[in-house]
């Protein structure tokens, strides 16, 4: 579980976040709607322990992750996966980079340099990545120069990345951005099978359609602000706030 308690932040003077509260329960999918800029960029590197908030707590698994020690607050981020968007890919295989993640959380960084260096032959596919580029459909692409992919299975390795992590959170930053329908289409699979295995997700997108589609919970963030949130079906059906209201219904709003 990864949670959001009160939290502030700014860069510099700035206030980018304003007494922000939300949680991810195991299995369950957040999705964070609201116009550029507002910040659920900010957020999501928050909740993925990057920094500390300025004011208030982020909670995962329960515990304050900035009471813990520096090596405990690193065990916990481990269990955390981010993908964000339009990351690029080493020019490494498509299994290298699905493994990358899974061998620098296992503490292999030497292992995953001399990966990407090419001074190891071909390792075999773990289960974890097998089955998580299977999730995202490219199973069969294992071998293949990452560099030879659309950019829609490059994010869809991504990922695959985070997956075989076999993480306890997911944090997505606008995932199918400049996806066509059925790369999109695979990516929303993969987050429902990613509910599935009881991972928290929390996913930012201006996909309101997709919120819809596989969210559990939204979060309308409007100026640093959740001016609303609660289950998909009442934000979108019957938002309490007026300026969620307007935003759902496709006006601007700031
Ligand atoms: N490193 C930084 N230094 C200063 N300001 C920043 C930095 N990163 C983000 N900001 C500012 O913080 C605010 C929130 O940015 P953020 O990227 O979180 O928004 P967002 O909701 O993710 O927007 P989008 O939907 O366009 O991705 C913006 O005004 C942005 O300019
Ligand atoms: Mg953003």
């Amino acid at each position: 579980m990864i949670e959001a308690d009160a939290v502030g932040f700014g860069y510099d003077d700035d206030r980018v976040l304003r007494n922000v509260s939300l949680r991810a329960t195991p299995g369950e999918t957040f999705a964070l709607i609201g116009p550029s800029g507002t910040g659920k960029t900010t957020l999501l590197r928050l909740l993925a322990l990057f920094e500390p908030p300025d004011a208030g707590t982020v909670r995962a698994a329960g515990t304050d992750a900035w009471s813990l020690s520096n090596g405990r607050r690193v065990a916990t981020r481990r269990r955390i996966g981010m993908v964000f968007q339009n990351r690029s890919l080493f020019s490494t295989s498509v299994a290298h980079n699905a493994g990358y993640g899974l061998a620098v959380r296992r503490s292999w960084p030497d292992r995953a340099r001399r990966w990407l260096r090419g001074l190891v032959g071909r390792p075999p596919l773990e289960e974890s990545v097998a089955d998580a580029l299977e999730t995202v459909g490219l199973r069969e692409a294992a071998h293949r120069p990452a560099r030879s992919l659309s950019a829609g299975e490059a994010q869809r390795v991504a990922f695959a990345r985070a997956l075989a992590t076999e993480p306890d959170v997911l944090l997505l930053d606008e995932p199918t951005s400049n996806l066509d329908p059925r790369n999109t289409a695979l990516i929303e699979e993969a987050v429902a099978a990613a509910r599935e295995r009881d991972i928290a997700v929390v996913v930012a997108t201006h996909d309101m359609q997709q919120a819809r589609r596989i969210a559990d919970r939204v979060g309308v963030m409007l100026d640093g602000t959740l001016i609303e949130q609660g289950p998909t079906e009442t934000v979108f059906g019957d938002p309490d706030d007026e300026r969620a209201r307007k935003f759902i219904d496709g006006e601007l709003v700031y």
